[in-house]
Parts: structure tokens; sequence; C-alpha cells
């Protein structure tokens, strides 16, 4: 019998000399879809890769003084061993730049220009050049780039350009008859409400102002403009438009695109009307996540703001830096990177919940049963309350991540250990070790503690490629049937006799005072490497997160923090403030009081989209007047001096509650 297919892709990566532990993001969550289809035996096709062309490349080489080519061959290198060092499954890596995908570039270049869906005209427009972005006059805001706000420059050029525009109410069609087509349900709302309802332009898809890119075959001055050789990579890696496209005909269409937010727009509307002017199926998911913001901002390599995955890993093991990821923000929504909520996470999720659990089932077993891995028969009915919330958890994890809610699926795992660790202390084996005629108890309970760490280990692979194998040699388990994925969900698979083995503990205590003096020391030194040159962003960053223990270094006390009341607020009304171009006046419901605050935020936000959200809200702050409106508090949003992304609640809460 056929196996099930399953299709992942990441986006193909700008070669950055810079990576951060943000640009790791889709790939860690890809890698644990990968991993999870696999464990499940789905046929896996795993793809990610790199995105070569493009006149900012080309200007860095130039600067450099080497050729384009030598430049990214440098840096991919360096992006393939991060891949390797996180032990991302990838199971093809592409490159714009492999001669097999300009060939088929070209080939479906040609393909759309002889059926007239590229068509030669005229541009006019505005280019970001860091953000390889073409704007409208009416999408510049004050002169520079929406999306990161740095100078455009005015074009003319003759292009080519894609009949974007033909495509739109199939697009519109499309998206609101497949829900899960784009994912989550409120990016889906912005693509229909703010991209395809006000109408589509056509797409300005060559360049004739630099030649590191895709020539365009029969017209050779003129390179593919960077989307459609880049989204194409999708496709062109299963060899779509060569000889061999045994991979194409099997894998594709994908089952899902993972991207980040900020190119939901090019993977749902670009992409799509590229296959539909193709004939080929669409892909059945795009999912935008969030971003992983510093205190400060978006990560973004553009703005120097980065923190290197490398030296985490090397500090903390890979594991931890992987649960991080998945558990701290829920998949789609923005979150916050700092070193201190990384080593909570370390010290009270996995030092304390998951190594302890092991540590101490294998302690007792060792103690009390010579290291041997005692019988079952002195269970009793009162075991089922335990031994039933470990067996749900299975069916739980599956169900979140085939929805791609990894932070939910690991909250799962974690009930499992929290609720273990308890039915420690509530069987109290210390005391069942006591007396001779309950040592069958004794017996079955640590049976069960050794049984419900062999499926949260089970459990845990998706996520965590090292920390498995390590429990199940401590339980002294062999890999195999007693750790196959569906094995979870039996129980009493553990082997009875099996000999158990003390090892290192899983994930030691870090010491947090220490740990963020020494950060602080690392991050300042690398802020004078690179003093004068990028003003030091990333010492600023990480310092911003920590301290060196003392008062003096910015901590604040709990009494402090309390002095701010924060509430939750709904947003029940939102217009924009007359002559001004950021501000909105929100009308806020605070359970039974109205607000009104003034707000920055008309460059992100919509008045349509506000309302209904819930925000958190500065009750407490003194009310102030703007542009003659009285504002009365503040609400909470990402961002430094522009705003990022507002605070909202992740789930259902009600209008004026206390937040803390
Ligand atoms: O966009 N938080 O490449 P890219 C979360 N080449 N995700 C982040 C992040 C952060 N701070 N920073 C980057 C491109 N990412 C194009 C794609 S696809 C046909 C072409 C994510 O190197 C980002 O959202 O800028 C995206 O998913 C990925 O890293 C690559 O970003
Ligand atoms: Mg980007």
């Amino acid at each position: 019998m056929d196996r099930k297919k399953f299709y992942i892709t990441t986006p193909i990566y700008y070669p950055s000399d810079k990576l951060h532990i943000g640009h790791s993001y889709t790939t860690v969550a890809a890698d644990t879809i990968a991993r999870y289809k696999r464990l499940k035996g789905y046929d896996v096709m795993f793809l990610t890769g790199t995105d070569e062309h493009g006149q900012k490349i080309q200007r860095k080489a130039e600067a450099k003084g080497v050729s384009p080519r030598q430049y990214v061959d440098e840096i991919v290198s360096g992006i393939k061993e991060l891949w390797k060092l996180m032990k991302i499954t990838n199971d093809k890596f592409i490159r714009t730049t492999d001669s097999f995908h300009e060939e088929a570039v070209q080939k479906i270049f040609k393909k759309l220009y002889d059926q007239g869906d590229i068509y030669k005209s005229k541009y006019e427009g505005w280019y970001c050049t860091p953000c390889e972005s073409f704007w409208t006059e009416t999408q510049i805001v004050d002169g520079k780039c929406p999306d990161c706000g740095r100078s455009v420059e005015l074009t003319q050029e003759e292009s080519y350009f894609f009949r974007l525009s033909k495509y739109r109410d199939r697009l519109i069609r499309h998206i609101e008859e497949n829900p899960d087509f784009i994912q989550p349900e409120s990016r889906r709302n912005e693509m229909i409400n703010n991209f395809l309802k006000p109408g589509l332009e056509d797409l300005c898809v060559s360049r004739t102002t630099f030649s590191w890119g895709v020539p365009v075959s029969f017209d050779e001055k003129h390179v593919v403009y960077v989307w459609i050789d880049a989204l194409s990579n999708y496709v062109t890696a299963l060899g779509y438009m060569s000889e061999d496209d045994s991979d194409y005909k099997k894998y594709w269409p994908a089952d899902v695109h993972l991207v980040g937010k900020e190119i939901v727009r090019f993977h749902t509307i670009i992409w799509p009307a590229m296959l539909m002017a193709l004939g080929e199926p669409l892909p059945k998911q795009v999912f935008g996540h969030g971003w992983l913001l510093l205190e400060g901002g978006k990560m973004s390599k553009s703005k120097g703001n980065v923190v290197d995955p490398v030296i985490l890993i090397n500090k903390y093991g890979l594991d931890a830096i992987r649960y991080f990821l998945l558990r701290e923000i829920p998949f789609g929504a923005d979150g916050v990177f700092s070193n201190e909520a990384l080593i909570n996470r370390i010290n009270s999720d996995l030092a304390n919940d998951l190594g302890n659990l092991l540590s101490r089932t294998v302690a007792m077993i060792a103690r009390y049963f010579g290291g041997v891995i005692p019988g079952s028969e002195g269970r009793d009915e009162s075991d089922r309350n335990f031994t039933d919330l470990v067996l749900e958890a299975p069916g739980k994890v599956e169900e979140l991540l085939d929805k791609l809610q990894f932070s939910s699926a690991l909250t799962e795992v974690w009930k499992v250990v929290s609720r273990a660790n308890k039915y420690i202390d509530e069987t109290m084996p210390w005391e069942l070790a006591k007396d001779e005629s309950r040592r069958p108890r004794l017996g079955a309970v640590l049976y069960n503690l050794a049984e419900a760490l062999r499926i949260i280990s089970i459990l845990l692979q998706p996520f965590m490629p090292e920390t498995p194998p390590k429990i199940w040699q401590q339980l002294g388990i062999e890999e195999g049937p007693a750790t196959a994925w569906d094995s979870a969900k039996t129980w009493g698979i553990c082997p009875p006799g099996a000999k158990v083995q003390r090892g290192e503990a899983l994930f030691p205590r870090i010491d947090l005072q220490k740990e963020m003096a020494e950060l602080e020391a690392m991050a300042s030194q690398k802020g004078e490497e690179k003093a004068g040159a990028e003003k030091g962003k990333e010492g600023k960053d990480l310092k911003a997160a920590g301290a060196d223990g003392s008062e003096a270094a910015g901590y604040i006390s709990i009494e402090d923090f309390a002095r701010v009341d924060l509430r939750v607020a709904k947003v029940i009304d939102a217009q924009k403030v007359e002559g001004t171009d950021k501000l909105l006046k929100l009308t806020l419901e605070l359970g039974s009081e109205t607000r009104q605050v003034v707000s920055g935020i008309a460059n992100r936000y919509t008045p349509r989209e506000l309302i209904g959200k819930h925000l958190v809200l500065v009750a407490n702050l003194k009310p102030v007047r703007i542009k003659g409106i009285e504002s009365q508090g503040m609400i909470l949003a990402a961002g430094d001096d522009e705003v990022l992304a507002l605070v909202t609640l992740d789930r259902d809460t009600a209008a004026g509650t206390k937040v803390r």
C-alpha cells in the first residue's frame, strides 16, 4: 500500500551573515511537523533553502569586493551548518542559484508570456532596496517604506508584468471556499479585506537595473524579479518543468507552506495566481506565524538587531532552545524573546518538572529494586485517575500538532509531567518502602512512573531530538517497538525487568543571576566590537533583558510593578484623528466603564480590524490631551519608537479583568 504523502516547506531564506534566533523559528516549527508526520508513518518531503538573487545581494557583494556567487556561497554554507546544528531534518535544500531552478524559472516565465499572462509595459514606482519591494504612491508612508520605514527610491523602467488582476475573483472565491487555505483566520480576513477586496494591480516581474538574477530567456537585459523566482522554488525543487518531475507528481500540492506573517501576502495572492495561470493545483494551506521580537522590536537583520542561535545552543543545548521557541509563544502570535524568559523556562519546565521526574523515578528504582523496573502486579483502582490522564495525552497532542498548535501540544505533555510528579507526592513511595508487605504496591507505583516517562518521551520526539533517547537510556528501554509513536497510546509496554541506568541531569539548573551577568558581559563586549559600525544594538537588547543582580542595574520590585493597573479592554469603536497620519481614537470598554484613548497605531492598524479586539490598557495612567482629545490611559504594544504589534489576549477574557 502506498504511504500517505506529506509535503511541508519553509520560506527560502535570504542569505544573511547575521543569523538570529528568529530565523530558526519557521524552520524549527516545520521540522517538528516533519518529524511528527514521519513518526506517524507518512512519506514526508520537507523542503527549505535559500533565496539568493536580487539587487541587495549584488550590492553587498560589490561592497565586499567579491562576486555575488562567492558572497552567497559562504553564507549559505553557514546556514546549512546552522540547520545541522539544530538537527533540522529537511529532505531537500534548494538554492535559487541552482541551475535546474534557474532553467525551470525561465520556462515558467516563458510559458506565462506565451499564453499572455505576462506582458511588457513600463513601470514607475517606489522601490525599497533593503526589502526588495515595490510600492505605489499610495502605499508609501511619509516618503518611506511602509514595511521597514526606510527611504524608497523612485524608479522608472521597462518591465514585464504578470496579470495578477485577472485572478482576483478566483482568488477571493478560493480563499472563501477553503477556510483552511490561509491560517490563522485573522490573516485570511486581512488578505481579503486589505488586499483582495480593494482590487489587485498587475505585478512587475522583471528588472533591468541589476543583473544578479535569472535572465528572461527571450529578453536578456531583463532578470526575473525576485518573487516569481523565489516562489517557484516550491515546485522546481521537486523537478517541475524538468526532465524528471516524478517528485513533483508525487508530492505536489504542498500540504503546508509555513511562512512568517510578513510574507503571507506573497504566498496567498501572488503564488496561487501563478499556479492558476500555470494550471497547477494550489497548496492546501499557508500558515502565517508571528514574529519573535526583542524588547526593542523585530529581530531584523536589516536593523542589526540579533541574538546568535549558535551561542544559545552551545550554552543551553539544542532541545532547550527548540522547546522555548515552540512553547513560549502560541504559533501564529508574536512574542518577545528574552534570555531571562528562556532561562526561567529551562529551570521550571525542563530542569524542575521533567528532569526531576526522571531522576526521582530512576533513583527510586535503583534504591528500592536494585535498578530493575518492577512488575505492576500491585496496581490498584486509585491508579486509574493517573493512568487515564496519561493516556489522554497522545490523542490531544496529535490533534494539536495537526493544527500546528505547538505550544498547546507541549502544554498537554507537561500536564502529564506535572501529574506524574504529583503522583509521587500522593503515593509517597518512601513510605511504602518502609513496609515489606506493601512491596508489590511500591513496585506498581514505580512501574507506573517509568511507563508515564516512556509515553512522555515518545510524545517529545517531534519537538526535541536529543532528550527522548536520553530518557530511554536512563530507563533501560531499547529504541524500537516500545518507543514507536503509536505505542504511546497503550499502557503497559514498558518492559518489567529492564535495567535503569542513572545518568546526568537532563537539564541542569541555571543560576539566573549569575547567568544574566555573564550574558550581559558577553553582550556588552559584542557591543564594543561593533561600536561605531552598528551602534551595538544586539548588546543593548541583551542588556535590556537582564541585569547583574543588583537593584541599581534596573530591577523593579513586585510592589513597583503592582502600582501599574493593567486591564483587559475591548475596542468598541476606532476612528482616525483628523489631520494626523498615525493617530487613532479608540473607545474601550472595561467591564462597567468606558474609556477613550488616543493611540499612534494608524500606520499598523485600520480602525476596522481593531473593533472587537481585546487589548491591554494601562488604566491608571494620568490622562493627557493629544490633538485636543483627552486620552485616558495607554494600550500596550510591542515596538520601540514605532509600534509593531498590539498586546492581545490569547484566549477569551472578559473586558475589565485585571492583568498582572
Ligand atoms: O522572507 N521572528 O526570507 P527571510 C520570526 N526570502 N520569524 C522570523 C524572524 C523573527 N524575528 N525573522 C525572520 C524571506 N523570520 C524570503 C522568502 S519564500 C518564497 C521567500 C522568518 O530570510 C520569516 O518570517 O527574510 C520567514 O518565514 C523566514 O524567517 C525567512 O525570512
Ligand atoms: Mg524577511
